[in-house]
Parts: C-alpha cells; structure tokens; sequence
C-alpha cells in the first residue's frame, strides 16, 4: 500500500480535482483504493454527490480510532471514501491534542495495508493538524500548482514547512509538482517562458504532464461523477489518465 498526499496551502489550485480523478484513473485501472477527505469544507465529499447530512462518521473518528474503517467507509462505485463533514473541524482540534499527534493517521493507515494499493489523501489549504498528519502519515507527496505561478518562489514557505516535517517522516518522498488549470489557448512566448522558467526552477520536480483547463472537470463533479464516467473523452480525462500513469512510475520506482 501506498499513500500519496495531494497538498498545497494556497486554495483553489486543484488538489480536490486532482484528488478524486487520480483515484478515479487508479481504480479504472483495477487498482485498490481509497480516498480520504481531510478537508473540513468537504469538496470530495461533495464531488461523489453524497448529501452531507447523511454523512454518519468522517475521517476525522478513524484519524482518532474513535471508529474502525470499516464504519467509516462509504463505497462509492470503484473506490472507498472516507468523508468529511462539517464536524471534522472539531475532530482536528481532538487530534492535535492526542498525544500521538501528528503520529495518528500513520498510525490508523497500518491496519488498512493489505486493503489497499493507494491511499490518497486530499489536504485542506492551510497547515494545521490535518496537514501535517496528512504529510507524517503519507509516502509521497505531490504538489498541483496552478500553471501562472509554477515556480519555486510561490513554494518557498511550503517547502520550508514540509522540510520540517521531513524531519519527523523521513522516509516521505517529494513525488513532483503538476500544473493545473493550464490554457493550452494561450501557448504564445507567455506560456513557453512559463514553462521554461518553471523546468529551470523545479528541474525533474516538475512532472511532464499538465492538467488543461476544462470545464467538464467542473461539471462532472457539479454531477457527483468522476471525469471518467462524465466524458472519458475530453482533455480532462486524458490528462488526468497521462498524470495517474506518471504519478505510478514515481511510486514504483
Ligand atoms: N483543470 C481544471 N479546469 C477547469 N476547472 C477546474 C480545473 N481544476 C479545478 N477546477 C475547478 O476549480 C475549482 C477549484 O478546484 P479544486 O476544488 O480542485 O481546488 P482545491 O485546491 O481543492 O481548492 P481548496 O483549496 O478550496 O480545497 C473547482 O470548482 C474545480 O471544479
Ligand atoms: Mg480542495
């Protein structure tokens, strides 16, 4: 079992689109697995139509051990979902004050190895609590960028935190950064300059695919559907299927 950490503290770059069609791509291609929402505004909750009130446990209890997996899970089509929900709020702040804290999902995640091929965590923007269990508790971690900012210098006091984190899960690998929401309209000298700066800054960081702007990724999720299922055509579902292919070679090696 593998866990990868979708994360980025700036809001509204993509980690919850990227979260569910990566999983989505993985379980297409008979692989095992399981989504965990860690944000409390609950996007990939709501990007598998589930209506929240009806949401009975959410990721945070299983973080805690106060519910087994099992009652956590919800079966949605080919993969498992831990959701969340307005409570998780409350959760995050029970966790940080477990004295386990930030061991606890690294240490929930043990029982689930042999349930699982990939965990994916979807992280909230910010870097509290459910951040850092996120990153203790995760084997690699990928970082989606909207392709304006794709440099370095917008990463700068990220970096610096999850260094420090480093230093409590040594053995997490920095998997790369993706660029999302990129106009493939716009491919003047901009958008080649952009591309080239942000090669130079990242180096092998930067992974080859980027994710197009596309609006059926919006409507899909407005659908509680995966890009897959929505239109297993449109750029959105082959970049995505070009990204789960990449992100499988760097945790595979
Ligand atoms: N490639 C894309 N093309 C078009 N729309 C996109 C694309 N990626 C994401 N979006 C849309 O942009 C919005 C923000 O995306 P998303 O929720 O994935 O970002 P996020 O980083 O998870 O945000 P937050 O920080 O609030 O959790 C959503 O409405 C989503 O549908
Ligand atoms: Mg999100």
């Amino acid at each position: 079992m593998k866990t990868i950490a979708i994360v980025n503290n700036k809001g509204g770059v993509g980690k919850t689109t990227s979260a569910q069609n990566i999983a989505a791509a993985f379980a297409k291609g008979k692989k095992r697995v399981l989504l965990i929402d860690l944000d409390a505004q609950a996007s990939l909750t709501k990007c598998f139509g589930l209506d929240l009130s009806k949401v009975q446990f959410n990721s945070g209890d299983f973080i805690l051990g106060q519910k087994k997996a099992q009652e956590v899970i919800v079966k949605t089509g080919n993969l498992d979902l831990m959701c969340s929900d307005t409570q998780l709020l409350a959760r995050e702040e029970n966790i940080k004050s477990t004295p386990n804290f930030p061991m606890n999902l690294k240490k929930a995640l043990k029982d689930l190895k042999s349930d699982y091929d990939l965990v994916i965590l979807d992280c909230p923007p910010a870097l509290g609590g459910l951040t850092k269990v996120a990153l203790v508790g995760c084997d690699y971690y990928f970082i989606p960028l909207q392709a304006e900012f794709l440099s370095y210098e917008g990463l700068k006091n990220f970096m610096h935190y999850v260094n420090q984190i480093q230093d409590i899960n040594p053995d997490m690998v920095f998997g790369g950064v993706f660029a999302t929401r990129f106009n493939p309209k716009i491919k003047t000298v901009l958008s080649k300059k952009l591309i080239e700066n942000a090669k130079e800054q990242l180096g092998d960081k930067l992974l080859d695919t980027y994710i197009r702007t596309n609006i059926a990724l919006s409507e899909a999720q407005a659908l509680g559907k995966d890009i897959f299922e929505y239109d297993a055509d449109c750029n959105g579902a082959n970049d995505y299927y070009e990204l789960s292919k990449e992100i499988f070679q760097i945790i595979s090696k």
